[in-house]
């Protein structure tokens, strides 16, 4: 049996480019993983014809067509003619839908479990598959933190010097991604160059400084849910360097001096009613241990 930790991610900077004619749109994000994690288990048993079991603890994800790890598996199978019984346990502990990439991070541990297994995928070859299930798995094979373009597959691996404390807390409106791009490009009819800003939070955490004036998320922009609000005051006021949006919501991050502050505020936020966690920086090593 093979055993995958799929980190959650937050986006410390998220900025769109622009819409293209393929619906997508180009982006540019400082994608970092967090501690807080799903588990994937995966075992194989010979067999003539493909099948692919996903059990999970999350029934939202009982559809295996709208599971993202039932769909790597699928097209892992395929693109290598893979015809044994695949047995996958879920453990799911990332909130759905929250914009905290749980789904593309479960996708992408499938995808490096299966690979362990049968080792017939190049990294080249993995990260173009991990890209046909969705734009945030390329990233999440290797995790750690990364400059992402195009719609996010374009990935290059960035440095950090220290490791941040964060306290994550999930507003209360789920967010329909679609839309909220939708909603930017009813706005925009050119997006904002923030280009500058990202290479100034490159260059910050490169030397471990404080990355607070440069985190930046376009969806704040439309994004009009209360919680949202009042989780980002709740951060502050207990101590948060800063606090921001992840994805298009309604995640939100704070990052902390020390462990200890971010637990606190963590406490604060449970308290308050809010689903809350804590997490520290993951680095790619710590997730792509082969
Ligand atoms: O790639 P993924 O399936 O995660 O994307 C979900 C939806 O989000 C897409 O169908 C698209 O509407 C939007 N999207 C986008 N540009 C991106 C990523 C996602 O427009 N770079």
């Amino acid at each position: 049996m093979v055993i995958e930790k799929a980190y959650a991610k937050i986006n410390l900077f998220l900025n769109i480019i622009a819409r293209r004619s393929d619906g997508y749109h180009d982006i540019e994000s400082l994608m970092h993983s967090v501690s807080l994690h799903d588990v994937i288990k995966i075992e194989v048993k010979k067999h003539d014809t493909l099948r692919i079991n996903v059990k999970t603890n999350a029934p939202e994800l009982s559809d295996e067509k709208n599971n993202l790890v039932y769909i790597a598996a699928q097209k892992y199978a395929a693109r290598y003619s893979v015809t044994d019984e695949i047995l996958i346990s879920l453990e799911k502990n990332i909130p759905i839908g929250a914009g905290l990439g749980g789904g593309s991070s479960d996708a992408a541990a499938t995808l490096r479990a299966l690979n362990k297994i049968y080792k017939k995928g190049s990294s080249d070859e993995l990260l173009e598959l991990a890209a046909t299930v969705g734009s945030d798995v390329p990233f999440c094979l290797d995790g750690g933190t990364a400059h992402c373009l195009g719609r996010g597959e374009i990935i290059k691996p960035i440095g950090v010097k220290e490791k941040m404390f964060f306290a994550l807390a999930i507003g209360e409106e789920r967010i329909s991604t679609p839309k909220a791009f939708c909603a930017l490009d009813n706005r925009y009819v050119t997006y904002p160059n923030m280009s500058s800003v990202c290479r100034d939070m490159i260059c910050a955490l490169s030397r471990g400084q404080s990355i607070s004036d440069c985190v930046y998320n376009i969806f704040e922009e439309i994004t009009d849910i209360s919680s949202v609000s009042k989780i980002k005051e709740n951060m502050i006021q207990r101590k948060a360097e800063c606090a921001l949006m992840s994805g298009s919501g309604p995640s939100v991050f704070g990052i902390f001096k020390t462990k200890a502050d971010a637990e606190a505020a963590v406490k604060t936020l449970s308290d308050a009613g809010f689903c809350a966690y804590y997490s520290e920086s993951v680095a790619s090593h710590d997730i792509n241990l082969d």
